[in-house]
Formats: structure tokens, C-alpha cells, sequence
């Protein structure tokens, strides 16, 4: 009953969660789309303080959109600040961390093979990860390193490597994955709640006080909102990635997830030059190059089969093992704790079932993905028996 619970509260929170998430980014897309598409305004525009204007269709009705180059004179009545979309993405993405990863630590996170944990230590060392990755972007972002774009971008793409490495070391691979996704997100909430929101308060206060604002507020703003900019493709692969077991079960996981993400960041690159009427197809075509490059590097290896192993192995004998090490959670009603129904809808009972997904069960377990965690103990031998058994 409290697993099949907890599956209704995964449900709910992760709905909300990518709905907020498209509401976060499709907003930051859209403005900097907008940003970057401001033309030249009228002079009557310009006399009243407008830096940049455009005009869209869109639904049916056509919007005439203009950016004062500082502030206006009067504070309008009514402004929309666009925050709530990006604290509830970080607050329900935490949720789904507690939901999936932290009550589910035995299963998701926890790999004994890489580091020993009770349920509680991979928890505090969870949350401690995100809070120290946290703290040295914020740290970092204060120091006059920021002004420089390129070394500020290798510095921090650099600790980012080091923070993947370091998961991929105590935590298992996808637990790994979804912490360096939570740490980027922290850092693109802590950006709008530390950075943007108090510079836009200082703007929107000089303005009432009918003063000019100072432009350095809406400088600093803007470099949060650049590194953001530049975060959300790789975000949005970390959050997908734990249904491609091909990305996270490699042996070099974090330089897998570290090699993806600068190539994505990198084609963010291209679009943001685009927007800005630079076309450089190149970038994105040095960016198929790149990730075809990775896609040939962690292609899994042929399975080698041992013959001798498996030699006289019988239907009954490859059977009790899955039976021992797969069925307690890929059942109908698995009997591992925290499983509702059969992950992934994959249940591992009768031959017929086995026979049905004999090359991706090869590939699970040959790749280690499988058992998760490996938390049923299958031992090698019976690992190389098993694939030596469903590959004849
Ligand atoms: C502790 C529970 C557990 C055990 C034991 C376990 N699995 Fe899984 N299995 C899972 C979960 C959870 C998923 C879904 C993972 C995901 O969504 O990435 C899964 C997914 C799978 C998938 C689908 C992968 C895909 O790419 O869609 C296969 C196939 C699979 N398991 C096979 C096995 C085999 C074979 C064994 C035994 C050697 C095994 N599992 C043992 C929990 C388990």
C-alpha cells in the first residue's frame, strides 16, 4: 500500500515538476529569443526611453513588444516577474529527489560495490553534495572571474567535471547522473533567487524613487541569466538520461555525462549567435561530429561467451537464477521492498517472458545496469553463465 502511494505521489510530482519546467524554460527561451530579435525603434519610441522594439503574430493576434533601455518613467500598475516558474521547478525537483532517489536510496542510490551506506549517510552525503557544489558556484560568481566569459566558463565547466567524478565515485550511476543534474538546477534557482530577483528589486525601487537605475544591476542579472542559458540543454539531458542506461552504466560514467554536456552547452552556442544574426552552421555540425564521437566510444562491447560455463547449462538452471537475482523485483507483485509493479513493466517469471527480451536482458546484464544496484548479488560466474544461456 505505501509503495503503491509513494507511485501516485511519483506521478503527481513529476507532472508538476516538467510542467513547471516548461513554463522555467520556455519562458527563458522566449526572452532571450526576445533579447536577441530587438530592432531599432521608431524615434517617438526612442524619446520615451525605449531601447528596442519587435512585433510578432502569434494566435491569432498580433503584439507589439518594446524594452526600455533602462527603466520606464512610471512604474506600470501591473508587472509580471516570472519567478514561480522557476522556485516550483526546484521545489517539486526536490521532491522527486526525496520521492525516487531518497526513500528509494537502497535501490537508486546506494551502490555497495562503489561505497558502503546506510540509508541515512547516502542522504546527508546527497544533500551535502548539492549544498558544496551550490556554495562554490555562488562563491565563484562573486570573484572577478565572472567578467571574463571564457576562463569564468572553463572554471566552472572544470569543477563541474570534478563534481561528476566525485558522484560517480559514492554513488550508484544513476544516482550519480540525477545529483549532478540537481546541483546544476540549485545553481539555475539559486541565479533567479540570488542574483536576478534582487537586481530586478533594485531596478524596479530606482524606478519608483524616479531615479535612473544603475546599470549594474541589470548587468549582473544578465550574467546569471547567460550561465543559465547556457546550463539548460545539458539540465534537460541529466533528466532524461536515466532512461538510457547506455549513458550512465558506462564504466567512465561521469566523463560520459561531462563530454555531453559541454557538446550540448556548445550547440546553446549556436542558437544564442543565431538570435543574434550570426549563422554558424559549423558549430552545430563540429557538435553531430562530437556526439556521434560518443556514441561510438560507449557503444557496448560484443559479449564474449564462455563456453566451458555454459556448457550442459539447462532452460531450469538459467531460470533459477534469474528467478534469484531479477524476479524479486520483476514480478507481477514484486516482493522487494519499495516496488509497487514490475519496473520498467519488465517481469522476469516464466521462460516465455525471458524469451521475449532475451538481447536486452544481455545487454543489462552484461552492461551491469542490472540487477540494479546489483542489490540481489549475482556473482560473476552466474553473470557469464546467464548471457552465455540466453545468447545460444
Ligand atoms: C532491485 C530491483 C531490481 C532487480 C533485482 C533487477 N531489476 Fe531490472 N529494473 C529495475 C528497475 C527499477 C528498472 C527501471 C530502471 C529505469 O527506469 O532505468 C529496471 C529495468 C530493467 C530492464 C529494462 C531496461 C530498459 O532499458 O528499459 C530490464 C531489461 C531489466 N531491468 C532486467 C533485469 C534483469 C535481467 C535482472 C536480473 C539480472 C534485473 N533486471 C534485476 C529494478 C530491478
Amino acid at each position: 500500500m505505501e509503495a503503491y502511494l509513494l507511485e501516485w505521489a511519483n506521478l503527481f510530482f513529476r507532472w508538476f515538476h516538467v510542467i513547471a519546467g516548461i513554463a522555467w524554460i520556455g519562458a527563458s527561451f522566449y526572452f532571450v529569443w526576445l533579447d536577441n530579435s530587438l530592432e531599432n525603434p521608431p524615434q517617438w519610441k526612442k524619446d520615451k526611453g525605449i531601447g528596442g522594439d519587435l512585433w510578432a503574430i502569434h494566435g491569432g493576434g498580433f503584439y507589439e513588444v518594446a524594452k526600455y533601455k533602462l527603466g520606464p518613467e512610471k512604474m506600470p500598475e501591473n508587472l509580471h516577474w516570472f519567478k514561480w516558474e522557476a522556485y516550483t521547478t526546484w521545489l517539486t525537483g526536490m521532491t522527486m529527489l526525496w520521492i525516487v532517489y531518497y526513500i528509494g536510496a537502497e535501490s537508486f542510490l546506494i551502490d555497495n560495490s562503489r561505497l558502503e551506506l546506510t540509508q541515512w549517510q547516502a542522504i546527508g552525503l546527497g544533500m551535502g553534495y548539492i549544498a558544496v557544489g551550490f556554495a562554490v558556484y555562488e562563491m565563484l560568481v562573486k570573484t572577478p572571474l565572472r567578467h571574463n566569459g571564457k576562463a569564468f566558463g572553463l572554471v566552472l565547466f572544470s569543477f563541474l567535471v570534478f563534481m561528476a567524478w566525485f558522484a560517480s565515485e559514492v554513488f550508484s550511476p544513476r544516482g550519480a547522473f540525477i545529483h549532478v543534474g540537481a546541483l546544476i538546477g540549485t545553481i539555475m534557482a539559486g541565479n533567479v533567487f540570488l542574483g536576478i530577483m534582487p537586481s530586478q528589486r533594485a531596478l524596479v525601487e530606482a524606478v519608483q524613487r524616479g531615479e535612473a537605475p544603475d546599470p549594474k544591476y541589470g548587468a549582473f542579472a544578465k550574467l546569471r541569466s547567460t550561465h543559465n542559458n547556457y546550463f539548460t540543454l545539458p539540465l534537460i539531458f541529466i533528466m532524461i538520461s536515466n532512461h538510457y542506461p547506455m549513458t550512465y552504466s558506462h564504466e567512465l560514467n561521469w566523463l560520459v555525462l561531462s563530454a555531453i554536456c559541454f557538446i550540448l552547452a556548445f550547440a546553446r552556442h549556436f542558437f544564442n549567435l543565431r538570435h543574434r544574426g550570426e549563422f554558424k552552421p559549423s558549430i552545430l555540425v563540429i557538435a553531430v561530429i562530437m556526439m556521434a564521437g560518443v556514441a561510438v566510444w560507449i557503444a557496448p562491447k560484443p559479449v564474449e561467451v564462455n563456453e566451458e560455463a555454459v556448457a550442459g547449462f539447462t532452460d531450469q538452471q538459467g531460470m533459477a537464477i534469474i528467478q534469484a537475482r531479477c524476479a524479486s523485483c520483476h514480478a507481477a507483485s514484486p516482493t522487494q521492498a519499495g516496488f509497487a509493479s514490475p519496473p520498467a513493466g519488465v517481469m522476469l517469471e516464466t521462460l516465455d517472458q525471458v524469451n521475449l527480451l532475451k538481447p536486452k536482458l544481455v545487454e543489462v546484464i552484461n552492461s551491469k545496469y542490472m540487477p540494479l544496484g546489483n542489490l540481489t548479488q549475482m556473482t560473476e560466474e552466474e553473470r557469464q553463465q546467464v548471457i552465455g544461456w540466453l545468447s545460444k
